[in-house]
């Protein structure tokens, strides 16, 4: 579905000054409801279905919000068709907790895996209007940064890790999304690490071989849990 947008903004505190380590993303995608058959055409009603990721880099409290089906409707017979754009009510507005969602938290993680902000060649074509050296979507840097899920009451996004080894030294390794976008013809480590890509195959593999077996029976492979405010990251048990 093509007209789909997405946003950063950077937060700000209750009175209004800003807080630049925390970062707000918001992915708009259109979606066309399933009552409207194709002869309503274009210039038909279209519902942008809002995403939105909310990220503090110093604790890692991460924000993930899903506007219900049904989002914002908005008439495409004017302006540019199908893109998907519009004003999300603040959260002071009644409307906003009937509009978002908040309880998938724990499933967006699934994919949101080795931090909050997922890359693919497609998002990141979105590029910072002032430097298009920058993608939208923030790259969050350090093997270890923190992260933690506001709203759930545990904190564990696990990832399998080995130590030394080239594919979790810049992100965690992020092996549903990793496995995710194989099924989909985007081969990891034809495009890793970014700088020289294919130079990690045999990591690659390593890490592969591991979740093919299960760290639980793999030496040196383990689930690892990323830092989050206070605590450490840990070894999963
Ligand atoms: C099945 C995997 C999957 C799940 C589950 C998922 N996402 Fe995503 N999300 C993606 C992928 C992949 C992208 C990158 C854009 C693309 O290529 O489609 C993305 C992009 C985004 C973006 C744009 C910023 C970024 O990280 O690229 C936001 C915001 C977002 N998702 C929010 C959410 C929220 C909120 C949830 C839970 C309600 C969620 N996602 C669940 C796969 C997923
Ligand atoms: C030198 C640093 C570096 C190394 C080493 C590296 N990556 Fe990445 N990786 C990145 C950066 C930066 C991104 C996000 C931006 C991009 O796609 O260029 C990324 C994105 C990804 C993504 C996209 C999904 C997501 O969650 O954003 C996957 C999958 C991935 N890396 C897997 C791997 C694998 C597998 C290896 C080992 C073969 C590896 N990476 C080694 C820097 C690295």
């Amino acid at each position: 579905m093509p007209g789909a947008t997405v946003v950063r903004k950077i937060g700000k505190d209750a009175a209004g000054n800003p807080l630049n380590h925390v970062v707000w993303l918001g992915f708009c995608r259109p979606e066309q409801p399933e009552q409207l058959d194709e002869s309503d055409g274009p210039g038909s009603l279209v519902v942008p279905n809002i995403d939105i990721i909310g990220y503090n880099s110093e604790t890692g409290a991460t924000c993930m919000l899903a506007t219900d089906v049904g989002g914002i409707p908005k008439d495409t017979s004017e302006g540019t068709p199908w893109k998907a754009e519009g004003i999300l009510p603040g959260s002071d507005d009644p409307r906003f907790d009937e509009m978002v969602e908040l309880e998938r938290t724990e499933e967006c993680a699934e994919c949101h895996q080795s931090n909050p902000f997922i890359h693919s060649p497609w998002i990141d074509g979105a590029r910072m209007p002032d430097n298009p050296e920058e993608p939208v979507v923030p790259i969050v840097s350090g093997p270890n940064a923190p992260y933690w899920l506001l709203g759930t009451d545990h904190r564990r996004i696990l990832t399998p890790h080995i130590e030394n080894n080239g594919c979790v030294s810049c992100h965690r390794f992020p092996n549903r999304t990793e496995a995710l976008f194989r099924e989909n013809g985007w081969v990891a480590s034809e495009h890793m690490p970014p700088h020289d890509p294919g130079s990690l195959s045999e990591d690659y593999q390593a890490m592969l071989s591991c979740l093919q077996a299960g760290p639980e029976n793999t030496l040196r492979c383990d689930w690892i849990s990323p830092p989050a405010g206070e605590c450490e990251g840990e070894i999963a048990q």
